[in-house]
């Protein structure tokens, strides 16, 4: 087998689940020494992300099968001597040497495409090297060492951060606008800035919004110490926010109502994606009836654990109305949440068709449960309820 019929087969065919090229020819060129590969689903319909790894910093780009095509033949042995691709059924390792690339043909070692489930857990903020926010936050020493009683909070920062690597490429070229409303102490605020600027090199606008003045205040001078800029905190009400013109909403262990009236937002603002951790889900505690759960709800603690499962499994579906991809992903427990979601919408365009079956299964499943979400109440005629 050929190179180019190597990427016919895996390019072509749709095969491909993921990609490596390593080992550059040449250093002290333009190459990064790695790129990656993998495929990603877009607004326009299936890509490739290209990633560029250079040192601590990254590019992105998404083509398609053509540019991907031409990206493989024109970089593998010559600019890179080794790369190895993954399909289902095989691993792909071809080695350049001075001739014609060997290829050889492997046990297969990414069956499905690195999806949320079967990601390999990477840190995206290495242990070791002090990166300035942490330093400022207290998490680690000047010397990059994590304090032994923040190790948590490291973990819960690093787990963040790998969970909007995945959702950078989806996110329009131009400078990155982001709100993050209630976002109190900030730590994941600044997590996002660092990762956006200094890992991918993107110029930001990112916006923390949130009801103490005190708070607000202590992270805008944060901000203003680190030199982060494009990062700015104001006080405001997430429900009073005017949003125009954002690309990322992330709401992050909003309390209750106030993860609702941020969805809403975002969605009125047709952000491109909205990642939102959900906290204290009560509200639907109240509501909630039904004869054939009786065993099941008439004890609290099972009732409340039901509840923020079927508040969540609401607002994924109604965010699905309002257009978007969602995923909901596990995310790190926080101290007083020990059950901890997020939920990640990318927005699309889904054909009418699809909606009325959403629509329905969701108006079922509200109806069986005598249950009128927040959410729902908010966004209105915007999504088909069929209430
Ligand atoms: C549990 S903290 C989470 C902070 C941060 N997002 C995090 O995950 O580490 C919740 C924050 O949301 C803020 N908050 C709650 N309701 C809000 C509202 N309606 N408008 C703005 N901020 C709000 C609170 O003041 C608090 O700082």
């Amino acid at each position: 087998m050929t190179l180019d019929d190597l990427v016919e087969l895996l390019v072509g065919g749709a095969t491909l689940t993921g990609a490596t090229l390593s080992r550059p020819r040449a250093t002290g060129t333009d190459e990064p020494p790695r790129i990656t590969v993998q495929p990603v689903t877009l607004k326009r319909g299936k890509r490739w992300a290209v990633r560029r790894h250079y040192g601590s910093r990254t590019t992105d780009e998404n083509l398609d099968d053509a540019a991907l095509g031409r990206l493989l033949r024109a970089s593998i042995g010559k600019n890179y001597r080794q790369a190895l691709l993954h399909a289902p059924d095989a691993d792909w390792q071809v080695l350049a040497g001075r001739g014609e690339p060997r290829i050889l043909r492997k046990p297969p070692t990414r069956p499905r495409a690195a999806g949320v489930h079967d990601r390999v857990k990477r840190h995206v903020l290495p242990e070791g090297e002090p990166v300035p926010f942490l330093v400022e936050l207290g998490v680690q020493t000047p010397d990059g060492r994590v304090r032994a009683q923040r190790r948590s909070k490291f973990r819960q920062v690093n787990r963040f951060v790998e969970l909007v690597d995945d959702i950078v490429p989806a996110l329009p070229d131009g400078p990155v606008r982001v709100v993050d409303f209630g976002s109190g102490r900030a730590y994941l605020t600044f997590a996002l800035h660092d990762l956006l600027t200094r890992v991918h090199g993107r110029k930001v606008d990112i916006l923390g919004l949130d009801l103490k003045a005190d708070v607000v205040s202590e992270c805008e001078a944060l901000a203003r110490r680190l030199r982060a800029d494009g990062l700015r905190f104001e006080l405001g009400d997430i429900a009073a926010a005017d949003l125009v013109g954002v690309d990322l909403v992330v709401s992050l262990h909003a309390c209750d109502t106030a993860t609702d009236a941020a969805l809403d937002r975002a969605v009125r603002a047709r952000a491109e994606v909205i990642l939102a951790v959900p906290c204290c889900q009560h509200e639907l505690f109240g509501q909630l009836e039904n004869e054939t759960l009786r065993p099941l709800l008439r004890h609290g603690t099972l009732k409340e654990r039901f509840v923020a499962d079927v508040t969540d499994a609401a607002r994924a579906r109604l965010l699905e109305l309002a257009g978007y991809d969602v995923q909901v992903v596990e995310f790190v427990p926080l101290e007083h949440t020990p059950k901890n979601v997020l939920l990640r919408a990318t927005r699309t365009e889904r054909p009418g068709r699809d909606r009325d079956r959403l629509a329905a299964e969701y108006r079922a499943f509200a109806d069986a449960l005598g249950i009128e979400p927040a959410l729902e109440r908010l966004l209105g005629d915007l999504v088909p309820t069929g209430g």
